[in-house]
């Protein structure tokens, strides 16, 4: 059954015993309030690891001065029953107070160039330098082998695994790909921001990104296709906010000679800012 720990050396000691029993372990950081997405996260974990280990943190170093930190939303109870069922051992549920006890102005933190530059790093200025310092601050605290992260933040994944690559940190990164609701919406917790009426105009991000790939795939201009398809993004009550084509791994400028690329976009519709990307095989 799963095991709760609420403090850092509780943590430690129940990590320290697994290792010495030989067994590789697998973290999975979540914010909480977990739903199908983040349980695949799990299952990737379980499928390489003996023992999986998540956080639940809804990490205040990450959010902005106007964003959602005081309502996101916290379901702990749920979540660990979710977690049980997923098959998960161990659940950290650390405070602010624990992780960060001189106050977020006096923590070190780990920026991550490039990567973390343009994109949701341009309209969410420090948020990416949150997620490097939290994300090293528990690989440190549990000192996985393993790590699990969705391809649904994906600019998040390719910070992470520079992180990882820069740091020299014996930690193998899984990137999961997205879990979606039956009509394409890529499932997450800010969803729950939206009501009936925006929930019923969401899945038009996927829809344009679909139409999007598929074009950029039978060879149209990147310029064209981009230009057009932010248009179709602008659709009821969705507010674009970008639509970018990368190269995959760095997320550097695609040229003439990219083959493997990715297309994100982000949207505001209602309280909620919505994301999405898929990857793009260019001709
Ligand atoms: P959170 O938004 O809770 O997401 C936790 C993990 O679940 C991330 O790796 C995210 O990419 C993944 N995830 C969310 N929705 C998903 C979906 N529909 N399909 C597949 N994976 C999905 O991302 C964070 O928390 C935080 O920034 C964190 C990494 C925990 C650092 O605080």
């Amino acid at each position: 059954s799963l095991l709760t720990l609420n403090d850092i050396s509780s943590l430690r000691r129940e990590v320290r015993d697994a290792r010495r029993q030989g067994k590789c372990v697998g973290l999975v950081p979540t914010m909480g309030n977990l739903h199908p997405g983040h349980l695949a996260l799990v299952e990737a974990a379980r499928a390489r690891a003996d023992v999986v280990i998540a956080s639940i943190f809804v990490n205040p170093l990450q959010f902005g001065r106007n964003e959602d930190l005081d309502n996101y939303p916290r379901t702990l109870s749920e979540d660990r029953a979710a977690l049980e069922a997923a098959g998960c051992d161990m659940v950290f549920t650390p405070t602010s107070q624990m992780l960060y006890p001189n106050g977020l102005d006096e923590q070190t933190t780990i920026r991550v160039p490039r990567v973390s530059e343009g994109l949701c790093g341009a309209r969410r200025p420090g948020h990416f330098e949150g997620v490097a310092t939290v994300v090293a601050m528990l690989f440190n605290l549990v000192q996985p082998d393993v790590a699990c992260f969705g391809e649904k933040d994906y600019q998040q994944l390719a910070v992470i695994r520079k992180l990882v690559a820069d740091l020299h940190l014996p930690i193998e990164i899984i990137g999961v790909p997205t879990v979606r609701a039956d009509d394409g919406l890529a499932l997450s917790s800010r969803n729950g921001y939206l009501n009936e009426a925006q929930r019923a105009q969401a899945p038009r991000l996927y829809q344009v990104l679909c139409q999007a790939r598929d074009d950029l795939e039978s060879g149209r201009s990147p310029d064209d296709v981009l230009r057009e398809s932010l248009g179709h993004l602008a659709y009821g009550s969705l507010k674009p906010d970008y639509l970018e084509l990368r190269r995959a791994g760095d997320l550097g400028p695609v040229t003439d000679t990219t083959r493997d690329a990715v297309l994100l976009g982000a949207v505001h519709l209602g309280s909620a800012r919505l994301i999405d990307n898929l990857k793009v095989a260019l001709p």
